[in-house]
């Protein structure tokens, strides 16, 4: 309950949007708990509709509770064909992922994409912000190692 006041003192002082707000739980939590947006929105009396909306609206927002690093490995064809594949394969295999899954040490939370937007250096991973393209699976295995 502390760490909501301090929440909701950080957005008092700050004066931030609803956007912002939501960027802010998401940075703080890695995810958007609803029951914590709420006890926010009553708070600041912010209208549950307005909030709710922006967040629906912005794929960037997730409400499933989510690793530190989140993983996006693209199966779009282009990535597919290069070799995406196995990719996933080494990491349902060497970290127990699966799409939408986190690991029980809530470091990792896996997402397969259907396209990245940088085919030109298919087979295309992320974590987090950070694009690795050209990737195969002990390549972006040890990229995953070094931040254990
Ligand atoms: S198909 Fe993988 S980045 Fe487009």
């Amino acid at each position: 309950m502390n760490e909501i006041k301090e929440i909701i003192e950080e957005i008092k002082i700050k004066k931030l949007s609803n956007l912002e707000i939501l960027q802010l739980i998401q940075e703080k939590y890695n995810y958007i708990s609803i029951d914590i947006l709420r006890k926010i929105c009553k708070e600041l009396e912010i209208p549950k509709s307005k909030i709710f909306g922006i967040l629906t609206f912005y794929s960037q927002f997730s409400t499933q509770e989510r690793g530190k690093y989140l993983i996006r490995v693209c199966d779009g064809t282009a990535c597919h064909v290069k070799g995406g594949n196995r990719i996933i394969d080494m990491l349902k295999r060497d970290f127990k992922l699966e799409d939408g899954k986190t690991t029980e040490d809530k470091k990792f939370t896996l997402q397969i994409v259907a396209c990245l937007g940088s085919c030109f250096i298919a087979p295309v991973c992320m974590v987090n912000s950070i694009y690795y393209g050209n990737m195969d699976e002990n390549k972006f295995k040890k990229v995953l190692e070094n931040l254990k």
